[in-house]
């Protein structure tokens, strides 16, 4: 397998054993003004730990990565997601009480 293989830079192996949730969208919305299409992935992953799962493994990829010919980067975001609530909590008690 190629050393900047997308899916070998991703493996636990060679990131501390980090893993995540992940849940890809593909879009396609018609063509663009070049006639090319214009298609992707919604890249969705939930972690607990944005600075310990997520963001080495981005900069890795982002300097490393051989599928990044393939891909341009048209936006990104980070949500904090509460955990359900359980009888007589509500949502995102444990984080705001
Ligand atoms: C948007 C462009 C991306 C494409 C097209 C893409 C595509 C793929 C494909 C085809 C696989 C192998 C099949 C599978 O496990 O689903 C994979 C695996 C994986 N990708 Fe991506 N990916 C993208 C972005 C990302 C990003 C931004 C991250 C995180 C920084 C990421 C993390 C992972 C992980 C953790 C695996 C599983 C590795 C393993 O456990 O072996 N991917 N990706």
């Amino acid at each position: 397998m190629a050393t900047n293989s997308h899916v070998r830079l991703a493996h636990p192996s060679q990131n501390d054993g980090v893993q995540m949730l992940r849940r890809g969208y593909n879009f396609t919305d018609g063509s663009n003004e070049l006639g090319r299409l214009d298609a992707g992935l919604f890249f969705v992953a939930f972690v607990r730990d944005p600075e310990v799962q997520y963001i080495p493994m981005q900069t890795r990829m982002s300097a490393q990565d051989g599928l990044m010919e393939y891909l341009q980067h048209t936006g990104s975001a980070l949500f904090a997601v509460p955990p359900g609530a359980a009888q007589d909590e509500w949502v995102g008690q444990g984080l705001f009480a």
